[in-house]
């Protein structure tokens, strides 16, 4: 377990606007800075930072929080996950809770085997550059390769000795167990045979978006030998091949600062182009590229360039991938490389600056490249011809944006010389065809996804949400403003009848929401709504200097703080409109909130009463008119009349 002084050096030190600028574009506006959503494809930003805040609220998605919400929703981290990132990042070290050899035992497995994987990372690493046989045989392979020391280093590339069980020994003597040796595909275990899988081989370790090694390629060194060029860390629970992509770690920050991703065959490709200065490249390892592979990609940005090896072998098939990249909205270009090369040898071989003109001009769009694949087929032979525009319209027909779709039809018409009307009835006959086939195109489309959300949410939305939420949000704003009350009381008159008296009375905001709230003895009905408020009394009430929202914040709970993130943005945004449009009366600012306090607070207790009165209703046609229950509904039918009284005067 992380310590708490962990956690709360990790929150006082982490600066969400540079958190978020590594993943999102950030402009400054006003006292806040707006970017694009990381969470939806949006083309004017609506995603907004409080830097004097420290939240941040996608307008877009709804989505909301702190820096660890924001890694939480993003990154998926899990909450220890995120607070490690950050440490990480801010140099910060993590003090555990008793991390005893005991405890190291009761981690759960994927915690374990996280642990054996990074010490064989830094075990092989070690071989290589400290061992006679790591550097006579793996760092001389990888200098012959061009790779610098530094390159080795970022990538921290090793050496696996040619032994049965020198890295088993040596692990198992560490006290690491044999289980998750097994587990992670390090040591094969047979009966009572134990061998370890990577033996004479350089390594390649696998990161995870955040970081962690997940599982290595090694690479045999010479090109006789019979066994297959490279070996692979097995599926496991912690290394899914299908979610892994070469290079996402060491890429991340620069795919999202330039906007584009490339996209390239081997590990191999991934090193050198780094270390030519193009740091924004991944690799999916010599598989064919899936969805997850894409939507990690699409975290960081909205356009992928697919660099293809210049022998051509497999194009066709990666043509597929290109399908799956437009069906998840994204831009995609394609750029194939001179025959015999590929992106390491390109890059080893050309300036910086070369590689970077070539990817400009040799990057077509994925339109061009089809049509170009036509080129070689025969250009005269009309049923080739008709074949590719086909495949281009079935391509197109992929993306879920319609405006993009039909950019993409003009720019097909002009390239193929074919009139756009052909072209957009053989859109329809793909799309119609698509429909047959089932809903499955509805389903990969994220904006129908997105508007039945809207409707489902909004049809949630009622009276008693909106009037709770309003609580919240006046607790968050001005729940420690001292203000005059004006309160209507029933008193007895010198005869003994009742009247109704106007009284003063001077309380906190946060005081009298709870006083006259509980006076009913009526609670919140949203249970998160409920939850902050319970909180916020109690933060309140406990301390005597204003509330820090950061502190509340500080948890794992990211429904409370996407609403409190929402309600606090809102109402900047407001403000700020506001103040433009007029200027604010601060000294009225009084007035309004005791007027704004007093009608939600009565408006709320007569929507909640009213509940209450139907409640018991449905009750006491059940128990047979249980006179209890009548009299009930009779004191809160009265209670319910004072009440519309009262919000009457306010209004
Ligand atoms: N690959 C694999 N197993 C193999 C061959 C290839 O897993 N037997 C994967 C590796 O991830 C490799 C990628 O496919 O990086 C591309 O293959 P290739 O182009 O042959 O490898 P390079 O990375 O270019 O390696 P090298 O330049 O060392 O030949
Ligand atoms: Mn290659």
């Amino acid at each position: 377990m992380i310590s708490k002084s962990t956690i709360d050096q990790v929150y006082e030190v982490a600066r969400l606007e540079e958190v978020i600028g590594e993943y999102v574009n950030l402009k400054k506006s006003g006292a806040n800075y707006k970017g694009l959503s990381p969470f939806t494809q949006e083309r004017t930003p609506s995603f907004m930072v409080s830097p004097a805040k420290q939240i941040w609220k996608d307008f877009s998605s709804g989505k909301g929080g702190n820096v660890i919400a924001f890694l939480m929703e993003h990154e998926h981290f899990t909450y220890p996950e995120a607070i490690r990132y950050l440490a990480n990042k801010y140099n910060i070290e993590i003090e555990e809770t008793q991390e005893t050899l005991e405890e190291k035992q009761v981690k759960d497995t994927k915690e374990s085997m996280f642990l054996v994987v990074q010490y064989a990372s830094e075990f092989f690493e070690t071989n290589l550059w400290e061992t006679e046989m790591g550097k006579s045989i793996g760092l001389t392979y990888f200098k012959e390769r061009g790779f610098k020391d530094e390159t080795i280093k970022k990538f921290a590339l090793g050496y696996a000795m040619d032994s049965y069980d020198d890295f088993s020994n040596k692990a198992l003597k560490k006290g690491y167990k044999l289980e998750f040796l097994e587990k992670t595909g390090l040591v094969i275990v047979n009966e009572d045979r134990k061998v370890d899988r990577f033996r004479g081989r350089v390594i390649f370790p696998i990161r995870s978006m955040s970081g962690r090694v997940q599982g290595f390629g090694g690479r045999i060194l010479s090109e006789q030998s019979k066994t297959a060029k490279y070996l692979n860390s097995p599926e496991s629970e912690i290394y899914h091949k299908s979610k892994a992509l070469y290079g996402i770690y060491e890429s991340k920050q620069s795919i999202a600062k330039n906007d584009v991703c490339y996209l390239v065959e081997g590990y191999t490709d991934v090193i050198q182009m780094h270390q030519s200065g193009i740091t924004n490249v991944v690799s999916s390892s010599g598989t064919a590229l899936t969805v997850d592979q894409i939507r990690m990609i699409n975290r960081l940005t909205s356009n992928i360039v697919v660099l293809f090896d210049g022998d051509a072998a497999g194009l066709r098939a990666s043509l597929r991938g290109i399908d799956l990249i437009l069906e998840q909205g994204m831009n995609v270009r394609v750029c194939s490389f001179p025959e015999g090369e590929d992106p390491d040898s390109f890059a080893k071989s050309h300036s910086s600056e070369e590689i970077i003109a070539f990817l400009e001009e040799a990057s077509k769009d994925f339109i061009q490249f089809k049509a170009s694949l036509l080129n070689d087929a025969g250009k005269n032979d009309p049923i080739g011809k008709a074949e590719t525009i086909n495949e281009i319209v079935d391509s197109i027909s992929k993306i879920p944006d319609v405006i993009k779709q039909e950019i993409y039809i003009q720019n097909c018409a002009e390239i193929m010389q074919i009139s756009e009307d052909a072209l957009f009835s053989a859109l329809a006959q793909i799309n119609k065809r698509n429909k047959q086939k089932g809903t499955k195109r509805l389903i990969s489309n994220p904006t129908a996804e997105l508007v039945k959300k809207t409707v489902d949410a909004s049809s949630k939305v009622n009276r008693a949400f909106e009037l709770e939420k309003q609580i919240i949000a006046i607790l968050l704003t001005y729940g420690d403003l001292e203000l005059n009350f004006e309160d209507i009381v029933l008193v007895p008159d010198e005869e003994g009848a009742l009247v109704h008296k106007t009284q003063y009375m001077s309380a906190k905001v946060y005081e009298k929401i709870f006083l006259d709230l509980q006076q009913d003895e009526i609670e919140l009905s949203n249970e998160a709504f409920k939850n902050i408020f319970y909180k916020l009394i109690a933060l309140y009430q406990s301390s005597s200097e204003e509330l820090n929202l950061e502190k509340v914040m500080q948890t794992e709970d990211l429904a409370q703080n996407e609403i409190i993130a929402d309600l606090i943005m809102k109402e900047e945004q407001h403000q700020l409109h506001d103040w433009e449009k007029r200027n604010v009366f601060v000294k009225d600012k009084g007035s309004e909130v005791v007027q704004l306090v007093s009608e939600t607070i009565l408006s709320i207790r007569r929507y909640l009463v009213d509940q209450k009165i139907e409640e018991l209703q449905v009750e006491t046609k059940a128990q047979h008119e249980n006179q209890e229950t009548l009299q009930e509904i009779m004191s809160y039918q009265q209670l319910k009349k004072v009440l519309s009284n009262k919000l009457n005067r306010v209004l």
